[in-house]
């Protein structure tokens, strides 16, 4: 589909003025150059164009008359560095950068304005390559237009990460952020320290499999020659003091205990730091810092600095004499003398120190710039005390956050920040100083991979909320606009698809997927982004063509329905499937229980998968007491596998339709499985169902399976059951004085 126009630039850009008349690119067309400086990018551009238009444009000694694209560097250009202006007009096209990097974002606006197959990787068949007549002068509002992806939680393959890079380099964004230690794994060669990377790469996962990858020191050099090519400063995070497991399994001498240690395979904060009394922590530090600051032309170097724990260093001799040698009051000011140690070896790399909002605890290193996540404090107390800041808060840049119902969407670490929401991001904070908003560099998108287990699914999060967030670092507070952003929007998904890039799109919400009815099924539908969704109820695949979702749709037979979300370029969602029953009410049954809580089979082992467990034969027996919050419950420890099948009754209220929700393994009411997340990621419900249940007690078996599958440990939520009564809003959580035995 085929769709150009002035209206669909991202970042919107400062001023754009459609003009009568087009340009058309055709293989005729030459460049026109004025500087030598531009030779790389009319090479990068050249290819591109090649790729998909089969047009081989060259360089013209002399203006021709018409059909001619014209680069020039123009360092006076109102707007500086990044700044560009563009002319169309049926003759040629005039485009000036206020460095090569300005022309760069001119000529990324240039092949937005073309038709978005200018996007294909492959020869496209097209009569015209027009582009639409225009006057723009553009420049971008903040410095830091950034991106960081964690690669270490789950590892993102050196191609991935190029695809990122392009899409970074299509919205001018200029700064990818590069997590690359880790507790779950180290992901950089070090040629000094080759344990790194033969130990810390590779974790054994919860459920015994193997998991590594990292990047050789090549492997490095090539990414950041290709995101240079683009524009785009690598930044290199290495983590300190905590979030170290994986270089102190390695070399466990730089810890405090001496070890030994293990990868990491659950997620969250680990205790086990670099011990801050050890002047050889410090030295392999200096010498990782010295191979990997030879890697980097960036001006930063992101030390990390966050979640450090401090009871390690409450305990150890060394670290506690450093504190009195160094007269630190408390291990606020150790992290504090640790961090200002590092700083010193970056100054004297000529790079810049910049670090999570944590390193502003016991005071914060004189020349250090503050990367605020845990909300905007740290950003504002850092700024008004003089330091750049990039603006990251939780609510609106985490892009690991839900951007859909949780019951519907492949499992995420939480939260819920949609593309609205991070659309509207502000980054300088209402609270902050006149004479300090310009310490605020800009912001990024944070993309932490403890739930994204594949390349694809780390796209499915980016995309397109990263996106948002690149015209929210260029373009100006007041031109901002999210519904203007969103119809640009749906013209540029169709330049992300000629990508392969695996892009959210909002999924049909509202029924599970099994929805039991006595009477009539009432199924509302709605989506994140109001598109229109198609269904069918034959069972059949929905295509463009089907029936669209008006109302409520409403049922007394019982049908599958398929619906899925329909984006404008005819693209569409994944499919969802609606089971509807009819069904009767369970009947109550007239047990007699005398106790509160589940009876509990039990032993000390566990299991990835239900099924295993029809083979224990050695149950341990006691009074179960199932509710997970407050004192009753029993917790268990990841750490110490443990399987549990709780047996019992469930006493309801009321009759109704009830829906379900649990990270059990396995839940059963009323006789049947209603609930299976067998061998699945159970950090929040996966599989809610509905079921008609009469006022009274109905049997339950609760299958706990105490192991970790995916990297979230069970126990960390515990036993977990809750309901709600069809058209109530709120699930309530079932207690233990519902339950008896
Ligand atoms: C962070 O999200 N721990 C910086
Ligand atoms: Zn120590």
């Amino acid at each position: 589909m085929s769709q150009s126009n002035t209206t669909h630039v991202i970042p919107l850009p400062e001023k754009i003025t459609p003009m009568a008349g087009s340009f058309v690119l055709n293989k005729s067309t030459k460049w026109v150059v004025q500087n030598e400086e531009t030779d790389s990018i009319i090479t990068f551009f050249s290819d591109k164009i090649k790729q998909s238009t089969g047009f081989e444009l060259e360089t013209a000694k002399e203006e021709p008359s018409n059909n001619f694209v014209s680069l020039n560097i123009n360092t006076a250009l109102p707007g500086g560095k990044e700044a560009y202006a563009l002319s169309v007009t049926k003759d040629f096209v005039y485009i000036s950068g206020g460095s090569a990097q300005g022309l760069f974002y001119g000529l990324q606006t240039l092949l937005q304005l073309l038709p978005a197959e200018i996007e294909s990787s492959s020869l496209v068949k097209k009569s015209m390559w027009t582009i639409p007549a225009v006057e723009i002068k553009d420049k971008p509002r903040f410095k830091w237009r950034g991106m960081h992806l964690d690669v270490c939680r789950h590892f993102v393959p050196v191609e991935n990460i190029k695809k990122h890079l392009d899409m970074m380099a299509m919205f001018k964004m200029n700064t990818f952020h590069w997590h690359l230690t880790e507790d779950q794994a180290w992901r950089i060669e070090i040629k000094k320290y080759p344990r790194l990377t033969e130990v810390g790469a590779t974790r054994i996962e919860g459920e015994g499999h193997t998991y590594s990858g990292y990047y050789s020191q090549e492997d490095v050099k090539e990414i950041v020659a290709y995101a240079a090519e683009r524009f785009i400063t690598v930044v290199p995070e290495i983590e300190l003091p905590g979030h170290a497991l994986a270089a102190l399994a390695a070399y466990p001498e730089y810890s405090c205990t001496g070890g030994p240690f293990e990868v990491r395979n659950v997620w969250g904060v680990e205790p086990d730091v670099y011990c801050a009394g050890n002047d050889d922590t410090f030295q392999f530090l200096e010498d990782v810092i010295d191979e990997v600051v030879a890697l980097f032309p960036s001006p930063y170097f992101h030390i990390g600095g966050d979640e450090c724990p401090k009871e390690r260093w409450e305990k150890c001799r060394k670290c506690q004499r450093r504190m009195r040698q160094e007269g630190l009051k408390d291990e606020h000011e150790l992290q504090s003398y640790f961090i200002k140690r590092i700083e010193k070896v970056l100054i004297a790399h000529n790079k810049k120190m910049i670090g999570w909002d944590e390193i502003l605890e016991g005071g914060l290193a004189e020349s250090a710039a503050v990367m605020s996540w845990r909300g905007e404090e740290g950003g504002i107390e850092a700024a008004s005390q003089g330091h750049d800041v990039v603006m990251t808060p939780g609510n609106w840049c985490y892009l690991d956050h839900y951007q859909g119902d949780y019951r519907i969407e492949p499992v995420a670490i939480g939260g819920y920040t949609t593309l609205e929401e991070a659309y509207n991001y502000e980054p300088v904070p209402a609270e902050l100083e006149a004479d300090k908003v310009h310490h605020v560099l800009g912001t990024q998108g944070n993309v932490w991979t403890e739930y994204m287990y594949t390349p694809a699914l780390v796209e499915y999060r980016v995309y397109p909320r990263l996106i948002a967030l690149a015209e929210v670092n260029w373009t100006s507070k007041a031109q901002k606009d999210y519904q203007s952003f969103v119809k640009r929007l749906d013209n540029n998904l169709v330049r992300l698809d000629l990508h392969t890039i695996n892009y959210h799109i909002p999924l049909p919400e509202g029924p599970v997927d099994k929805v039991v009815y006595l009477d009539k099924a009432r199924l509302e539908f709605t989506n994140t982004r109001n598109y229109p969704m198609v269904y069918t109820t034959d069972g059949s695949e929905p295509t463009t063509t089907s029936d669209v979702y008006k109302n409520v749709l409403t049922f007394t037979e019982d049908k599958t329905i398929k619906i899925a979300t329909l984006l404008p370029h005819g693209k569409m969602s994944k499919a969802r499937t609606i089971e509807i029953n009819k069904t009767n009410k369970h009947r109550a049954v007239s047990a007699e229980t005398t106790k509160e809580g589940l009876a509990e089979q039990y032993i000390d082992k566990t299991f990835v998968y239900a099924a295993n467990i029809d083979k224990v034969t050695d149950w341990k027996e006691r009074d179960g007491l199932v509710e997970n919050r407050g004192s009753k419950y029993r917790k268990t420890d990841y750490k110490q596998p443990s399987s549990h099948i709780f047996t019992g009754y469930l006493t309801i209220e009321e009759d109704g339709v009830y829906e379900f929700q649990t990270n059990l393994d396995q839940f059963y009411i009323a006789g049947q499985l209603l609930i299976d997340n067998d061998g699945e990621v159970k950090r929040f419900s996966r599989h809610n169902t509905t079921i008609a249940l009469a006022k009274g007690k109905h049997p339950v078996k609760l299958v706990y399976l105490n192991n970790v599958i995916g990297g979230w440990p069970q126990a960390w939520n515990g036993p977990k059951v809750e309901y709600r009564k069809l058209g109530d809003e709120k699930f309530i959580r079932v207690t233990n004085e519902m339950y008896s035995f």
